[in-house]
């Protein structure tokens, strides 16, 4: 095979469905962030993709208060849940917690030792959360190598995700391209694919910081949980910073006002333009309203299905052991290939 064969194969190998992979942190109930970022997209595209979503439960252990394991056991099956309940279908996709999968800490502890130190300490995931901190774990440090092995084991061409996780698929791809620099093509090259709208949801109380899972436990009326009962939205959003201006004017509309208007483009499917034509020389007070009505048509049948899976707990165990076997079948299959390409384990 000619170099430039070779390299589009590495590229793209799955050119008629491509192989998708892409997980979240069971650190908490979703919110309308991961929503709109990730998940409605791992949705709308599942039947032109060949999928696989984990709960990356490994993941949060490098949260110290997320360590209480009745807490997180809980928190891992709540989240496979909820992708379930925002429509993912367990029987087109393959959905599974990422501890039933050893292979993945197999193959991160092997690309830890090919991953230079600078470039984990260049990760702005990493300053933000080790920052003010008097001691942190090694594995926040090493956080993003699991990730890569997330991705690689699956041989991923696309990591859709919200803009915060770019940099932690650029490198994975670099740790990949190391990789098969140093022991010939082993890693397929993946990218991320990111939402054309509502990659990057902010505070409603604060609309210079990102909507977050760990600032939701701390702040009540800053983010909007997929969970959240009709009260509490109501009170979240009609208390959503915007500005002193009485009405609503594209033109000088606050960081506040962009977000509301982003959160209303992306769940309706409008342009910010038209929306903001319908909104144009009306108060904030009809803004927030309309953004409350699309907030509640969205969530309000995800609460009711995420219930009734919660219900049936067998089930869901049932579901996500499939799901695992399915993912250990190809996961064991890649980790043969690297294991080979270093020397350990024939
Ligand atoms: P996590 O759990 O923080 O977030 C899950 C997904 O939600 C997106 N997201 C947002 N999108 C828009 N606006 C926001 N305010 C917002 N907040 C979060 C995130 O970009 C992400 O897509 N490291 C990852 C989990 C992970 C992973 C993986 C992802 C582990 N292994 C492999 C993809 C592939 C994380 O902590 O995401």
């Amino acid at each position: 095979m000619t170099d430039s064969a070779a390299a589009a194969l590495r590229e793209a190998p799955h050119v008629d469905r491509p192989r998708v992979l892409s997980g979240m942190q069971p650190t908490d109930a979703l919110h309308l962030g991961n929503y709109l970022g990730a998940l409605r997209q791992w949705v709308e595209r599942q039947d032109e993709r060949d999928a696989l979503f984990c709960v990356v439960d490994l993941h949060a252990l490098t949260v110290p208060e997320a360590v209480d394991p009745a807490t997180l056991r809980h928190r891992s099956r709540a989240v496979a849940a909820l992708y379930f309940a925002c429509g993912l279908d367990p029987e087109r996709n393959v959905v599974f917690l990422q501890s039933h999968v050893p292979e993945h800490a197999e193959c991160s502890w092997i690309l830890t030792c090919t991953t230079p130190l600078g470039w984990l300490y260049r990760m702005t995931q990493f300053k933000a959360k080790s920052e003010g901190r008097d001691s942190v774990g090694a594995g926040l440090l090493t956080y993003p190598v699991l990730q890569a092995a997330d991705i690689l084991l699956y041989d991923a061409d696309e990591v859709p995700v919200g803009e915060d996780q770019v940099q932690h698929v650029e490198l994975t791809r670099d740790i990949a391209m190391r990789f098969n620099h140093l022991f010939g093509d082993t890693f397929v090259l993946p990218r991320a694919v990111v939402p054309a709208a509502g990659a990057r949801i902010m505070g409603l109380d604060d609309p210079t910081e990102k909507m977050s899972k760990s600032i939701m436990v701390e702040r009540p009326g800053h983010g909007i949980g997929l969970l959240d009962p009709p009260d509490v939205l109501k009170k979240t959003i009609m208390s959503a910073v915007t500005d002193s201006q009485r009405e609503f004017r594209f033109e000088h509309a606050s960081p506040g006002v962009r977000n509301l208007l982003t959160i209303l483009a992306s769940l309706v499917g409008e342009s910010h333009e038209t929306i903001s034509e319908r909104f144009g020389g009306r108060g904030y007070g009809d803004l927030k309203k309309a953004v409350l009505e699309a907030v509640s048509e969205t969530v309000t049948p995800i609460r009711e299905r995420f219930e009734a899976l919660m219900d049936d707990p067998v089930e869901l165990d049932r579901i996500l052991e499939r799901g695992a076997a399915a993912a250990r079948e190809r996961a064991s299959a890649t980790l043969q290939r690297v294991k080979a390409a270093v020397g350990v384990g024939g």
